[in-house]
């Protein structure tokens, strides 16, 4: 694994490594490594969970992280986010972290650089460490996917965690739904579409989606979408009673959710911001140990731990 970029080039064996060493790392807490290294975090769409975490998981690796600011860059004279990585990967970081709306910047820039980069989200096509933290959610509550039924629903189309979701959770072995308002289909994924009163009936997982009004134009009235398509309180009154409700966030309250719910006994919403720095933790310690940056002696230390389990 020399980047962390999609999804599809990750081995089964990949996934639950990750699982493994996230849920490693929520028991020991962290790694410092022995030498000092840095992280460059450029983000040109807005975050605050994806970046957050990531400065978090980096420190409690005792990773520098290097912020960056796309505003006061030299990309406003120009530069092109090829360049701008090249620059990091000249001074002297050892791992990128890029987010940009842009859907395929991993192919353009990815084969040329010569440190890790992890994908905190392309455009509408993938993210995948938001992929890997709703797993590890999944997997914490259930112990496993098989034959789970999961619901991903709101704008379909326009939602790279969709993208990213649904197609690893069919292959770890669940069976994955989609629901969403007609504008919001997207019929190029081959996945069946059943109805939100369908849906709370079966579902084990409810994973909701916010509408990505920064990605088209298309208005939904808040309040008929709601009633349409959304999460109502009536409706998780008719969930199963082991059913849990995910959501990437941020949440638009009262449009794909009731805002009585984000809080409520079955939602994980706030459990999956906490194990999105284990996971990123995780990422990033597979990525270093690709490159023999990690600490050995905390690899040993694992094998024992996990050994002894
Ligand atoms: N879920 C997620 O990617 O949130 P941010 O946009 O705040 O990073």
């Amino acid at each position: 694994m020399k980047h962390f970029i999609s999804v599809n080039d990750l081995q089964t064996t990949d996934v639950l490594d990750i699982l493994d060493l996230a849920e490693h790392y929520r028991k020991y807490d962290h790694l410092k490594t022995q030498k000092q290294l840095f992280a460059a975090n450029l983000f040109f769409e807005p975050s605050t969970r994806t970046k957050m975490s990531f400065i978090v998981a980096q420190r409690k690796l005792g990773i520098e992280s290097l912020d960056f600011h796309s505003e006061t860059s030299s990309m406003k004279k120009g530069e092109s986010l090829y360049d701008t990585a090249k620059t990091f990967e000249a001074i002297g970081s050892d791992i990128l972290v890029i987010r940009h709306e842009f859907d395929d910047w991993p192919e353009e820039i990815c084969s040329s650089l010569n440190i890790p980069v992890i994908n905190a989200g392309a455009g509408k096509k993938e993210h995948p460490t938001q992929c890997m933290l709703d797993l590890h959610t999944i997997y914490q509550e259930f112990g496993h996917f098989n034959k789970l039924n999961i619901v991903i629903a709101g704008d379909i189309k326009h939602s790279r965690v969709a993208r990213s979701n649904a197609q690893t959770l069919r292959r770890m072995g669940a069976n994955v739904y989609f629901c969403a308002a007609p504008t919001f289909m997207d019929k190029t994924l081959d996945f069946p579409y059943i109805s939100m009163d369908e849906a709370v009936g079966i579902c084990d997982v409810m994973m909701l989606l916010r509408i990505q009004h920064e990605r088209h134009d298309q208005f939904a009235s808040v309040e008929n979408y709601h009633q349409a398509f959304g999460l109502t309180l009536d409706r998780e009154k008719r969930m199963k009673k082991s059913a849990i409700i995910l959501h990437p966030a941020p949440i638009n309250r009262g449009v794909e959710i009731a805002s009585e719910l984000i809080e409520c006994e079955r939602s994980r919403i706030f459990q999956q911001m906490s194990n999105g720095v284990l996971i990123r933790m995780a990422i990033i310690t597979k990525l270093l140990k690709e490159r023999g940056l990690n600490d050995e002696n905390f690899i040993e230390k694992r094998k024992t731990v996990v050994a002894a389990r």
